[in-house]
């Protein structure tokens, strides 16, 4: 069913035509063309752009390499898709919603503090949606298990214990050799990463943070660690091949998740195995984890109090077979168990025994159909011109967003950091009014 009917089709301008925008959220124009309609796209890279406008039927004239030529033109279109890397979404953010765009934000919105609270105001002065691409918040997943907590199925809640499984293969891929793997270049991977979990967690605990704590370290893939004879790419004859977990071509070539979530997309446009070769032989998807310029956590922890008085505990580790979330809710008449990759929730009932065995119907990929949900909202809400609320809508996200900075802040101080204090920015830093 197309979810345009009874709805005017909104058009939209894409930023980024990378791996989330044209493939993750492009694609829901593409399956549901009556409701959202991309007339413009900017991207520098000439075969993402070219790829977008084939598929999208987007006229040369309305391609541009860069956001600033496109929103530098009067307003032409609805909304606005930032999906650029973490360090170029303040500036086309800032822009759109002056222009009176509606703005969907890759999250993290910034990696900087006095940006995302100015992103928030400059979203509420003029009155537009800023919706952040916390997905994780509209996986049938986390919906089902929030529904639980909210009809009181587990009485008062108390505790919760989260993590988050990165998967071997995954962190070797973003926070190795990737985009993400300096935070110089990015962020830290408490918030690349985790600041979805922050999300969560702020969601389901149904109440502010008021204190945060964090442990974690950069423990295995460093330069020490690597065996004397390892090559700077894995390609060159490394010796270790056969009992590397880490050695890129077996991953890109046969991990069905390499093709699955896009990742071997990041290599090679063209994923024939004759090209994802020649760019794993020098590019840097092909370098030894060993000897890369990378800095951020392999693993980190976080223990979080909210002001309603429920207890948190997070982890988030590069050392699992796969990549998924898992959940324990601890309330005063019962628990919760889920298990993102297996779909399944189990609640167990403290007063007559009983353990309910949920399992969730998820679609395969896009966040287990998070993102294509995600989209069906925001595309919803501007056909309503921003007359209803976003559930990541920017003043929550930016909540989110500043626990996951806050987490950082004590993981580099060791102290607990308090965090009405740390977003009004009265602990030293500078706050948004400086
Ligand atoms: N919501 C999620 O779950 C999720 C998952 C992965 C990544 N992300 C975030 O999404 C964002 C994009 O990640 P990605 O993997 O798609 O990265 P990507 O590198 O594949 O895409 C970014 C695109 O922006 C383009 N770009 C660079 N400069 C530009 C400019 N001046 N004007 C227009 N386009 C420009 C690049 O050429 C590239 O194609 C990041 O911020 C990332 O952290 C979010």
């Amino acid at each position: 069913m197309d979810r345009g009917q009874n709805m005017r089709q909104v058009t939209g301008i894409l930023i980024g035509a990378g791996l989330r925008g044209r493939k993750a959220y492009a694609a829901y124009a593409l399956a549901y063309p009556s409701a959202f309609r991309i007339i413009a796209a900017a991207e520098p890279d000439p075969v993402r752009r070219r790829a977008m406008a084939e598929e999208h039927g987007i006229p040369e004239e309305y391609c541009f390499e860069d956001y600033k030529e496109v929103l530098s033109r009067e307003r032409f279109a609805d909304c606005v898709l930032v999906c650029t890397q973490d360090h170029q979404h303040f500036e086309p953010v800032m822009t759109a919603l002056q222009k009176g765009y509606h703005v969907l934000c890759e999250k993290p919105m910034s990696p900087d503090r006095k940006e995302m609270l100015l992103m928030e105001k400059a979203a509420l002065e003029n009155r537009r949606i800023l919706s952040v691409c916390h997905v994780l918040r509209y996986s049938p997943f986390f919906r089902r298990i929030k529904k639980l907590l909210d009809e009181g199925r587990i009485g008062e809640l108390v505790n919760i214990r989260h993590t988050e499984h990165v998967g071997f293969w995954h962190f070797a891929h973003s926070f190795v050799r990737g985009n993400w793997r300096n935070d110089k270049e990015a962020c830290p991977v408490i918030m690349a990463k985790c600041c979805h979990d922050m999300d969560i967690l702020l969601w389901l605990a149904g109440s502010p943070c008021r204190k945060i704590q964090s442990f974690g370290e950069l423990s295995f893939f460093r330069q020490e660690n690597a065996p004397e004879d390892a090559p700077g790419f894995c390609m060159e004859n490394c010796a270790h091949a056969g009992e590397c977990p880490y050695y890129a071509p077996r991953f890109y070539l046969e991990h069905p998740k390499a093709e699955e979530d896009h990742l071997v997309y990041a290599v090679s446009e063209e994923i024939s195995a004759g090209k994802v070769l020649e760019q794993l032989s020098s590019g840097p998807y092909g370098r030894c984890v060993f000897h890369c310029d990378n800095n951020v956590c392999d693993n980190q922890i976080v223990n979080i109090e909210f002001e309603n008085g429920v207890r948190a505990d997070f982890t988030m580790s590069a050392f699992s077979k796969d990549c998924f979330r898992e959940i324990l809710l601890m309330g005063t008449k019962g628990q919760i168990r889920g298990n993102m990759e297996k779909a399944e929730i189990i609640v167990d009932d403290f007063v007559c025994g009983d353990s309910e065995h949920i399992k969730i119907h998820t679609p395969k990929g896009g966040h287990s159909g998070s993102d294509m949900a995600m989209m069906q909202e925001f595309i919803g809400l501007v056909s309503r011109d921003g007359n209803g609320k976003s559930m990541t809508d920017v003043s929550v996200s930016v909540d989110s967003h500043l626990m996951a900075l806050a987490a950082e802040e004590s993981r580099l101080s060791g102290e607990v950091v308090d965090f009405k204090s740390f977003r009004a920015g009265s602990d030293g830093k500078r706050s948004i009014s400086d």
